[in-house]
């Protein structure tokens, strides 16, 4: 049996919608059905933060604040969660929230267009954590953009955060929260509206049914890139079939020579684990769009886009990853470095989705990855390189280099590699190595840097590998 129905808790409420329009997104439906209008649009592509709500979910008996971009997320996904918006922080008697009390003892705002997305990511922040320092407000703040007051006020104001009472309205009602949450049906959700279809399953079965009988379906994980279709090529998504309830999917397993993480694993919560084992993987993630684009994209997504300068990809080359696919042609696992077969196409067949991904624990290897972008957060690379290296008494024994935004898919170094493998580790043999780099790579001039540009920094990138390693020392300017 489905539902039809989307449900969600609204001011210590249940909302029911039957069969929304699926392309309508969360923006839209608080401002024109709620007349909430305090959420702001600015850009409609997840890259400002004026449209920042916050959506609260149960973990372990627990409410998880999460912020997310509402202009990029189609309205269904709100299925089963809590909708915070901004006009819901203070209370009932109108007392001021202690993030809003903040922003106006500290003049964090001017003409006020930004402050609604800002206090909603800085909401989330003073939530989920118990202290608050300089890293987390930047973490916490890089994907909301205000062109008027600078950020000096704001940063002070989510300062002064550890100071105020962490008691508010919502610990008060808790427990109302918790129980409406739990009462929201587990049904898988079917919508029909006029033409447009959407499909919830909570079961890799359920999804292998509808796969088989719906043709021209498109798969939604985060909805961080397959959102931009609706909302800036103004195009119209027919058929979507969204992963997120699929608790089978969702999952980080640690082996002893592998972690493997199911395709709807939010990219925040797999950047925890992989800080593990490989930090540079992590430094990469945080610079990785921004919490809201982090809590709800996934590397399964980012994989699928197969976009050449998708962040993760040249880390999962040089890494040897598996993609694990399952589907209705039978389950089988590709190597990353097989799996982009053209700009933006992959060996995914129609049936098919991603399953997990692999990633091998390699304890003898180093690897060092730099992002290249004109800003340093919420941004896309310009270049994105990655270096695997295996140095044995001074001779390199295995090496992977990977590069993102240096061809028309994310590529291997294949020609470079044979320089390096088995040589010394030396800066004469890396110096030979970067002359190579223009036999793999024929980079594309566009608005994010031109050729020369990037063949010059993938260059760079290698000697920067090469002296990081040698002196033992992080060279970076953040
Ligand atoms: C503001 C902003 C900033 C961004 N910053 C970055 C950045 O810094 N670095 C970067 O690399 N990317 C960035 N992106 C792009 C995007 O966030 C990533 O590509 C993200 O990983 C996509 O994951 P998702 O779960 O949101 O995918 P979705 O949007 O849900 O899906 C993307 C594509 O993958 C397919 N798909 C999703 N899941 C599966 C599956 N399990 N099996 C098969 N197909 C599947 C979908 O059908 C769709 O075609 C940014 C996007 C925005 C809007
Ligand atoms: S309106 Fe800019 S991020 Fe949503
Ligand atoms: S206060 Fe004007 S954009 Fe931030």
């Amino acid at each position: 049996m489905s539902s039809n129905a989307v449900e969600f808790v609204f001011e210590n409420k249940i909302i029911k919608i039957r069969n929304p329009d699926p392309n309508e997104t969360i923006l839209n439906y608080v401002r024109l059905n709620l007349k909430k209008t305090g959420t702001k649009e600015g850009c409609a592509e997840g890259g400002c933060g004026a449209c920042t709500i916050v959506l609260g979910e149960i973990k372990n008996n627990k409410i998880l604040y999460k912020s997310i971009n509402s202009c990029i997320t189609f309205l269904p996904v709100l299925n089963g969660k809590q909708l915070i918006l901004v006009e819901n922080l203070s209370s009932k008697e109108g007392k001021l929230h202690p993030v809003q009390d903040a922003m106006v003892n500290f003049h964090g705002s001017q003409c006020g267009f930004c402050t609604p997305g800002i206090v909603m990511s800085m909401f989330a922040m003073f939530k989920n954590n118990k202290s608050i320092n300089n890293e987390l407000i930047n973490e916490s703040l890089s994907g909301n953009l205000c062109r008027c007051t600078g950020y000096r006020p704001i940063i002070d104001a989510a300062k002064s955060l550890n100071y105020l009472s962490r008691h508010d309205h919502f610990d008060k009602d808790k427990l109302i929260t918790l129980r409406l949450l739990k009462k929201i049906n587990e049904k898988n959700i079917e919508i029909t509206n006029n033409y447009k279809k959407y499909f919830a399953p909570k079961t890799i079965k359920d999804l292998k049914k509808i796969l088989k009988k719906v043709k021209n379906s498109k798969l939604l994980s985060g909805g961080t890139d397959l959102s931009l279709e609706v909302t800036k090529k103004r195009k119209e998504l027919k058929n979507i079939i969204y992963l997120g309830s699929i608790k089978e999917l969702n999952f980080i397993k640690i082996y002893k020579n592998e972690i493997n993480i199911g395709a709807t694993t939010p990219l925040i919560n797999f950047e925890k684990e992989i800080k593990k084992y490989y930090l540079d993987f992590y430094n990469i993630l945080k610079r990785y769009g921004s919490v809201q684009i982090r809590n709800f994209g996934t590397i399964a997504g980012n994989i699928a886009t197969a976009s050449p300068i998708g962040d993760t990809l040249p880390l999962l080359m040089a890494l040897d990853a598996k993609v694990i696919v399952d589907g209705n042609n039978g389950k089988k696992t590709i190597s990353i470095n097989d799996f982009f077969i053209g700009y933006r196409k992959t060996k995914l067949k129609q049936g098919d989705f991603i399953f997990s991904i692999k990633i091998p624990i390699l304890k003898q290897n180093i690897l060092k990855a730099y992002k290249i972008s004109k800003r340093f957060d919420d941004d896309i690379s310009s270049v994105c390189g990655s270096f695997n290296l295996e140095i044995d008494k001074n001779y390199i024994k295995k090496v992977r280099i990977a590069f993102g935004g240096m061809s028309e898919i994310p590529k291997r170094a294949l020609k470079t590699e044979k320089i390096l493998v088995n040589s010394k580790f030396s800066q004469e043999v890396f110096n030979k190595a970067t002359k190579n780099l223009e036999k793999d790579y024929s980079p594309i001039d566009d608005m994010r840097a031109s050729k020369q540009y990037r063949l010059e920094i993938a260059k760079n990138l290698l000697l920067k590998c090469f002296f990081e390693i040698k002196n033992q020392k992080i060279l970076r300017i953040n």
